[in-house]
């Protein structure tokens, strides 16, 4: 079983000699090394360097089912329960049509959203406001105030099949949907996000319908864009609201909305009739097949930003080392200056883990087969379909190869574990999942 040892400041070494040349520089990181090949106190940590252990600490173990550390090497870390401010039931116009969130989306609901990267709110939205709007979006649709849904990723854009979309600013929406009008100024949603302190700042909307039409459409794997802007992209996303009013929603119908709340396994979420999903616009999420015309509409709610500091969420989506994203995760954020300073004591590339900003890269990486899927199901056949498949197949490549391995198999644990049996003072994947979901908030405060 490889060991697993912390390096505070070493050198690894071409070959196992004092005086061999030295290859590159090992700091306060855990290195995974084998215990059975060992000469004299040097182990093999890559096919070419070795490691003298003695200078390094042993702090734990990994085979392929197993996983277990130190509790030490992770530093005390605060629990983070965010104060919530009082709700003003006195703003607003008591004919807004999101005006009754304010008693559906209770308190635990905004906690939950805030440790665990999303929340279901059922019933959030009444039968007959659905249905109005569900008839509101039929008219759009028979109007040609609809257009064809394209990838988020690509130039060229390849096609979504059998997904429509639109806004209130294409064409003459505000004309036939009224009531979708209304909700673009409505701050029903708005007013009770802010009530958790880190969505404080919230004060735009952004609203977009989606006609599902069946035949198996689905929208591939992805986030929500961190920055979007409608002159100069000095707007962050902060939270994506998706409300569905699918009446008489059966299984047969598919066409769920599928998250990745990692480190927790991924969860499937029907459809139905007045459902509220809220989650963090980096949380990774899909819709999976779908049989039956399908409605929904998405609030995404938004702040302002003078900086363009936000940028380098953009820059994190195409990397493919999980060190190097940290430090330009820890660069970006100014992390030495605010209270998770103290992440930089945590060892790598276990600091990945309690930075929430890389967490898409980390599923990426563990469910990188249902990406490829997702993306497969959810296009048009065509060139610009294949230039996008093998484009994702050669970014999980370049994955395995910059990630060390016993990390790559921690992380592919950790979804699935449950409580182990795991010493007091040592963490097993189950312990390590715990300490990620309450010291690593999905929602860091931005000041
Ligand atoms: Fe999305």
């Amino acid at each position: 079983m490889p060991w697993l040892v912390h390096v505070q400041n070493s050198w690894a070494k071409s070959t196992p000699s004092p005086d061999a040349d030295n290859i590159f520089e090992i700091s306060n990181s855990i290195v995974a090394v084998d215990p059975d090949h060992g000469i004299n106190g040097w182990y093999p940590i890559d096919s070419s360097a070795w490691l003298f252990v003695e200078a390094a600490q042993k702090v734990g173990e990994i085979s392929d089912d197993h996983f277990e550390l130190d509790g030490g090497v992770l530093p005390q870390l605060e629990v983070s329960v965010p104060k919530l401010a009082p709700l003003d039931l006195t703003l607003g116009d008591p004919e807004e049509p999101l005006r009754s969130l304010s008693s559906k989306i209770t308190d635990e609901a905004l906690l939950k959203l805030h440790r665990d990267g999303f929340v279901i709110v059922d019933q959030a939205l009444s039968p007959a406001l659905c249905e109005t709007l569900r008839h509101e979006m039929d008219i759009l649709l028979e109007n040609g105030q609809m257009w064809d849904s394209q990838s988020y990723s690509h130039e060229e854009g390849a096609l979504h099949h059998d997904i429509c979309e639109t806004t209130l600013d294409f064409k003459d929406v505000r004309f036939y949907a009224p009531t979708f009008t209304r909700m673009g100024t409505d701050e029903g949603l708005l007013r009770v996000l802010r009530r958790l302190p880190v969505l404080r700042d919230l004060s735009m909307q952004h609203l977009r319908l989606q006609i599902n039409k069946g035949n198996g459409g689905c929208y591939t794997m992805h986030t929500d864009s961190g920055v979007s802007g409608e002159e100069d992209g000095r707007q962050v996303l902060r939270v994506t609201a998706l409300f569905y009013l699918n009446e008489g929603w059966t299984s047969e119908h598919g066409g769920e909305l599928r998250v990745y709340p990692y480190p927790s396994a991924p969860v499937k979420i029907a459809p139905l009739l007045g459902r509220l999903v809220l989650f963090h616009p980096r949380l990774v999420h899909e819709v999976l097949p779908n049989f039956r015309k399908r409605y929904c509409f998405t609030l995404w709610c938004a702040v302002e930003q003078s900086s363009t500091s936000s940028h380098f969420m953009e820059d994190l989506e195409s990397m493919t080392c999980f060190n190097q994203a940290c430090s330009v995760c820890e660069k970006a954020t100014h992390l030495e200056k605010t209270p998770r300073s103290k992440l930089l004591q945590v060892p790598r590339p276990l600091r990945c883990l309690l930075l929430p900003e890389v967490r898409p890269l980390l599923v990426r990486y563990v469910f990188r087969d249902c990406e490829l899927q997702s993306a497969c199901r959810s296009h048009d056949e065509g060139p610009q379909k294949q230039e996008m498949l093998e484009g994702i197949g050669r970014y999980h490549q370049q994955m395995r190869d910059e990630n060390p391995q016993w990390f790559r198999q921690l992380l592919e644990q950790l979804p699935g574990a449950e409580v182990g049996t795991a010493r007091a003072a040592r963490l097993g994947s189950y312990e390590l999942k715990e300490v990620m979901r309450s010291c690593c908030p999905w929602w860091e405060d931005a000041a």
